[in-house]
């Protein structure tokens, strides 16, 4: 088992939310990840939080914004499990759950997409397979809009964190992308699409955020 769950295992699940909170403070300030979303994001949206993992990014984002919903799902057996209990009501959890699936469900179409510190933990070789997902979301639904937190690689808080992914989280294939990638990448799969920079990587670099329209 990689070192990372080995430790949440240790430590058990009182200590485990306080001390991972602590840990991914080194390398991402979730305050300021919620504020550079919260203005990218429509009044009112149902947002469809893809790869969520434990959900703690989305006690900040849900603090700030009374009139969002959310979906999150994850391919791994569960996702959402720090969620705080007074966002309960306002989030679905659907762990085994990666976009194709969630395609195939029939569910309600979003109206933004959140994509955090996952597209590095795609394979390059499943990221064409990912893409072409996302455009069927926006095949579905025009007005959709999608935000895609990462980091920027050639820093050292960024190696850090890569290390981090690799030796404490297991991923052995995780490779940043950087804004520049992401927007061609995007845009060979998708087609031409507007986008927008957040202030993230401004207050929280090499963390960034970039919301793409189409
Ligand atoms: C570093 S965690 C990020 C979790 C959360 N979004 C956050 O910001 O804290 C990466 C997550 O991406 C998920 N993931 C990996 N590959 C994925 C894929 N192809 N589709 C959706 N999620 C994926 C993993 O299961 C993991 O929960």
């Amino acid at each position: 088992m990689p070192l990372g769950p080995s430790i949440r295992k240790l430590i058990g699940p009182s200590l485990a939310p306080p001390i991972g909170r602590a840990y991914r403070n080194l390398f991402v300030n979730l305050d300021k990840v919620a504020r550079a979303l919260t203005g990218v994001l429509p009044p009112g949206a149902h947002v469809l939080d893809i790869g969520g993992g434990d959900g703690e990014p989305l006690n900040h984002l849900l603090e700030l914004r009374d009139d969002l919903r959310v979906t999150t799902i994850d391919p791994g057996p569960q996702v959402g499990q720090w969620i705080a209990p007074r966002f309960a009501e306002r989030v679905t959890c659907l762990p085994g759950t990666g976009i194709e699936e969630y395609l195939a469900q029939g569910r309600t179409d979003p109206d933004a997409v959140v994509i955090a510190d996952v597209m590095h933990h795609i394979p390059v070789a499943s990221r064409p397979a990912f893409f072409a997902s996302l455009k069927t979301l926006w095949d579905r639904n025009p007005d959709l809009r999608i935000i895609v937190k990462d980091v920027e690689p050639g820093s050292p808080r960024a190696l850090l964190g890569l290390w981090s992914d690799r030796y404490i989280t297991g991923d052995r294939g995780v490779s940043l992308v950087s804004r520049r990638q992401l927007v061609a990448l995007m845009e060979a799969a998708i087609g031409p699409l507007r986008h927008e920079e957040t202030p993230l990587h401004q207050w929280d670099s090499p963390n960034y955020a970039i919301a793409f329209f189409r």
